[in-house]
């Protein structure tokens, strides 16, 4: 039988310590960085989306978030997040409302404090994608609603719960696999980062030396800037795009240094036999990764892709304090 959040009525503290109040009063819960999640709770979320998935292949799985409405705020562009959070939202038994950032208030500068408010009157969950982190936490911050990160300029932890999901499911327990990341160091590769400390498996780190970025220090996480280093016995190999949305495309200067950290067949070749390939799209085929490498056997980026559905069903369900 379904279980039912914890419905209590939301009442106004005295100190507006809204995030405080979210937690006692609603039991509500933020997703919106693996670093703040115990490993227990990431564990939790991963083992239900598992369940999730298969009921939904067989049986049919319970209407969780019967009634709820969801807001998906979208400041930059996107095709899995939004389909597979409104597809999501639909097969819990709720509803989704799409707010581009643009045509909404928000692209004239109404601050995140009311958007906050104010959505937190009319719906029950919040998602958004947007540039700058602080922009979340503004808004989580002030929200009654819990909000979740769909992608911002820091990091991008939906995609990781899919893709830990999906080696899960390839490979087995991800505690047992060596993940390597080559290419830019991005908002894809903090939240991977953040997995590897959180959930203690290893992961190597292969970026260009002269790229700058802040190295987060975790005794799980080693950095080489040479990529053969870096991918061998590798049982998963994952890149991402060299230009991220909002970044200049035309940054000749980074791809020159991104050059030598495409995964082809040849850097390919030198992890584990077993090594599967992941990328959380959309991908630049001839740039961060060759044809050969992600149309091959070995490639399962549909599968994480589908696995965003419902490893985001299950980050929905958690929020609400169901699981
Ligand atoms: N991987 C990912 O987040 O894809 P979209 O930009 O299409 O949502
Ligand atoms: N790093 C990419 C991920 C896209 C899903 C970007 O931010 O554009």
């Amino acid at each position: 039988m379904a279980k039912t959040a914890p419905k209590k009525p939301f009442v106004k503290p005295a100190n507006s310590n809204i995030s405080a109040v979210k937690r006692s009063a609603n039991k509500n819960r933020d997703f919106i960085d693996i670093s703040d999640l115990e490993e227990n709770e990431l564990r939790k979320i991963l083992d239900f989306a598992k369940e999730l998935k298969s009921k939904l292949k067989t049986s049919g799985h319970p209407r969780y978030l019967a009634g709820k409405q969801l807001a998906m705020i979208f400041e930059k562009e996107s095709t899995r997040t939004r389909v597979s959070f409104e597809v999501g939202i639909n097969q819990l038994g709720g509803n989704a409302i799409f707010i581009s950032g643009a045509q909404s208030q928000i692209g004239r500068g109404e601050p995140m404090k009311d958007t906050a408010g104010v959505l937190s009157r009319y719906v029950d969950i919040i998602m958004i994608r947007t540039f700058r982190h602080e922009n979340i936490k503004e808004l989580a911050e002030h929200s009654v609603a819990p909000v979740i990160n769909g992608l911002t300029d820091y990091s991008h932890p939906c995609q990781i719960m899919a893709d830990i999901m999906t080696i899960e499911e390839q490979l087995g327990n991800i505690k047992k696999q060596k993940i390597t990341w080559v290419g830019d160091y991005n908002n894809v590769c903090r939240s991977w980062i953040h997995a590897a400390d959180k959930l203690g498996f290893q992961l190597n780190v292969s970026v260009p030396e002269n790229l700058k970025f802040e190295k987060f220090e975790s005794k799980n996480v080693k950095y080489y800037s040479k990529p053969e280093q870096a991918v061998k016995d590798a049982t998963v190999i994952t890149t991402d795009t060299w230009v991220s949305m909002g970044e200049n495309e035309e940054d000749k200067e980074k791809k020159k240094l991104l050059k030598p950290y495409q995964v082809n067949k040849k850097l390919f070749s030198l992890a584990d036999k077993k090594a599967i390939f992941l990328h959380c799209l959309p991908a630049h085929r001839g740039e961060e990764v060759t044809e050969e490498v992600i149309d091959g056997k070995r490639s399962f980026i549909y599968d994480e892709a589908e696995n965003r559905l419902h490893a985001q069903k299950a980050i929905m369900v958690w929020c609400f304090g169901i699981i």
